[in-house]
């Protein structure tokens, strides 16, 4: 069925690449055991598995056997720090680390928020001095490329700084992977990763870790080394697999290749939008909008009506439409209340942009005209 909306919101989750799919419906289908089985049938499962392991150990450059394969990134990220002695981090976050914030502070855990600049990027002396006066085993959590508003953080800067300081560094990676080089991410002492944002199926991520393995979350079987209990899924892993494979394939030269398009976007927008956070250190594919006078939901619904998918940069729950909390914790709340995330992908045409913008102004303009 072709779709009858133009997809925009690829930081959202991106449309899955059929070879993954098919890879995980081949797998479904063949290797349908139990990979902690011992039998054939297990073995199997376990192979396809093992497979996907070796290929993230090998993308971040960590052993096979520091490798957890979780249902997701919020997963990941809960592992990685649910156990911290302390933390540091910002209300630059998903979501999946700031409640884990929260939560510890709650429960009387050292939690130290670090200030964040108007233009979304951290600042390594921050980290340096949040962590000076911190007990031993204090965490920094910190995304590689901002969900929102695509800002790219300096992750090799702040890892220098977070060990100098006795501290561990976990990067939440999920939107750099495959769009930015490895180099820019990898660093950490934990990240975390997730596939259905480079094109490969929902509900699998990963953990990675330097040094110290990660405590469990749950409770239950011995699986993946007693560290994360349940049956694992060989098809969701198979087509992971080939999604990140995919992505090592040129995923970071077809994505800088989208500055264009997004440059586009703002280009049209100026007067009517105001783009957020530092121009300098982004990704090509993001573009972070306020559109003054307007509601962020209202927009998102305007745009929705018109066959443009976009978001506000946070979907909760219920499937309603909240202000930005990033682009909050940036340039206050009422800058946030009138936000919207505009993501492209490896997929976008020029042709849809123009079309995009063509409704976007359309919109824009009707409204200004009423007020
Ligand atoms: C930066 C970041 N971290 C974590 C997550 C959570 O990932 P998952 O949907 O796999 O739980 C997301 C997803 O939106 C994300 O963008």
């Amino acid at each position: 069925m072709a779709a009858s909306y133009l997809y925009f919101d690829w930081n959202a989750t991106a449309p899955p690449l059929p070879e993954a799919t098919d890879a995980a419906r081949d797998a479904a289908r063949s290797y349908w055991g139990n990979p902690s089985s011992v039998h054939a049938a297990g073995r199997e499962a376990w192979a396809v598995v093992e497979r996907l392991q070796q290929t993230l150990a090998q993308t971040v450059g960590v052993d096979p056997r520091d490798v957890l394969l979780t249902s997701g990134a919020t997963e990941a990220n809960n592992t990685a720090l649910r156990s911290a002695q302390a933390l540091v981090t910002s209300r630059l976050e998903h979501p999946s680390v700031v409640r884990v914030a929260e939560h510890l502070a709650k429960n009387g855990i050292a939690v130290v928020w670090l200030e964040v600049p108007a233009d979304g990027r951290l600042g390594v002396s921050a980290v340096r001095s949040a962590l000076a006066g911190l007990p031993a085993g204090a965490v920094v959590a910190v995304s590689a490329v901002n969900h929102e508003t695509g800002i790219i953080q300096p992750v090799a800067e702040i890892a220098e700084v977070t060990r100098r300081a006795g501290a561990r560094l976990h990067v939440d990676a999920v939107q750099a992977l495959g769009k930015v080089s490895v180099e820019l991410w990898a660093s950490g002492d934990s990240i975390a990763l997730a596939s259905h944002k480079i094109r490969g199926p929902k509900g699998i991520g990963a953990l990675l870790w330097r040094g110290a393995s990660p405590v469990p979350l749950l409770l239950g079987g011995d699986q993946q080394r007693g560290l994360r209990a349940g049956t694992l899924d060989a098809a969701a892993a198979a087509g992971f697999d080939v999604a990140l494979r995919h992505a090592a394939a040129g995923g970071i030269d077809r994505y800088a290749a989208l500055g264009p398009l997004r440059d586009r976007i703002e280009k049209a927008v100026v007067g009517l939008c105001q783009v957020n956070g530092s121009p300098q250190h982004r990704v090509a594919h993001v573009t972070s909008l306020s559109a003054m006078g307007w509601r962020s939901d209202e927009l998102v619904a305007a745009l929705d009506l018109a066959g443009i998918c976009v978001s506000s940069g946070s979907a909760c729950s219920a499937g309603s439409v909240q202000p930005s909390p990033v682009v909050a914790a940036m340039l206050g709340p009422e800058r946030a209340a009138s936000t919207i995330r505009v993501s492209i992908g490896e997929l976008t045409k020029l042709g849809e942009v123009d079309e995009a913008i063509a409704v976007l102004l359309r919109i824009l303009r009707r409204h200004a005209g009423l007020r």
